[in-house]
């Protein structure tokens, strides 16, 4: 298989008001990646992943997905989503049946498995999500936190190779954050491909692969998380704090060998790690 998942070039998209939401992007992203997508709010991100799932269609440019450029015909589009598993940033535009357990089968059920096979699958999400003792609720009168992982189930009852989570735990508290990041890290697997867009830099920062900065319609920065926060000019135009572990430790190089420059702690563990190295230094 193309071990690129997606090709972008040059992908433009203006909106029915005149609103270029995308502006000649170029991007790759490469299988079996977890990727955040940072940037500001209206940088783009969700009209980018609606044309990641064929939702939206290129004013100009193109999109290949595991090689082939992306058709939008009935057929093809039922191929990709299959394939490609949307989270919107809205549950509300996600949600839409009776209850939550029609829910999480409606995506399964089209997929054209069998009774059983849609039940185990759906259990198994609901139980993963934490959702199974709100299965007979309706949907409208969940909390967003819980619409947010009935939405989830939905998708990965389906189990997607490539999954697009539009700012997946925003508005979660954080035990409910920290359990969904759990969760996409079970699910991940060298042959599943993740792309999260978020405007928290500590969740990217600890837990992407790589990451893309989009600002204005446009990707501004692709890497490996360390080196974009040492990126300033990046920082600064789209308009991102330094993650806290990360701050941190580069005040505490201020003291340091630079020999030590090399690895920089990604999570509260490693920079505590770090620091017991040092005491018995
Ligand atoms: N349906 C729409 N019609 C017109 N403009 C839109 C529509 N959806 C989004 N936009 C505009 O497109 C730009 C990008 O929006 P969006 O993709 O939602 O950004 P992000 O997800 O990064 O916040 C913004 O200027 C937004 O106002
Ligand atoms: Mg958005």
């Amino acid at each position: 298989m193309d071990e690129h998942i997606f090709h972008i070039e040059g992908l433009t998209h203006q909106f029915a008001d005149g609103t270029f939401a995308l502006n000649d992007l170029s991007l790759t992203i490469q299988h079996g990646k977890k990727i955040a997508l940072l940037g500001n709010n209206g940088a783009g991100k969700s009209t980018l992943f609606l044309h990641l799932n064929g939702l939206l269609q290129p004013t100009a440019g193109k999109i290949r997905f595991k090689g082939k450029k992306m058709k939008y015909d009935r057929k093809a589009l039922l191929s990709l989503r299959k394939q490609v598993g949307i989270v919107f940033q809205d549950p509300d535009s996600q949600l839409f049946s009776a209850n939550v357990q029609q829910d999480i089968s409606f995506g399964p059920m089209n997929l054209g498995w069998d009774r059983f096979k849609v039940q185990e699958k759906v259990n198994w999400a609901m139980a993963q999500t934490e959702v199974t003792e709100l299965k007979d609720r309706p949907t409208h009168f969940l909390s967003l936190g819980q619409k947010k992982r009935v939405a989830i189930a939905g998708i990965l009852a389906m189990e997607p190779d490539v999954w697009l989570l539009d700012e997946p735990t925003a508005g979660l508290d954080p035990y409910f954050s920290r359990q969904i990041m759990a969760l996409l890290d079970s699910i991940h697997d060298p042959e599943k491909t993740i792309i999260l867009s978020t405007h928290d830099v500590n969740l990217a920062y600890q837990w992407a692969d790589e990451v893309v900065v989009m600002n204005d319609g446009k990707v501004i920065y692709q890497g490996d998380p360390v080196s974009v926060f040492h990126d300033e000019d990046v920082l600064l135009q789209a308009h991102l704090e330094k993650p806290w572990v990360f701050e941190m430790f580069q005040a505490l190089l201020q003291s340091r060998n630079p020999s030590e420059r090399d690895f920089f702690p990604r999570t509260k563990k490693e920079l505590l790690q770090k620091l017991e190295t040092e005491r018995n230094y």
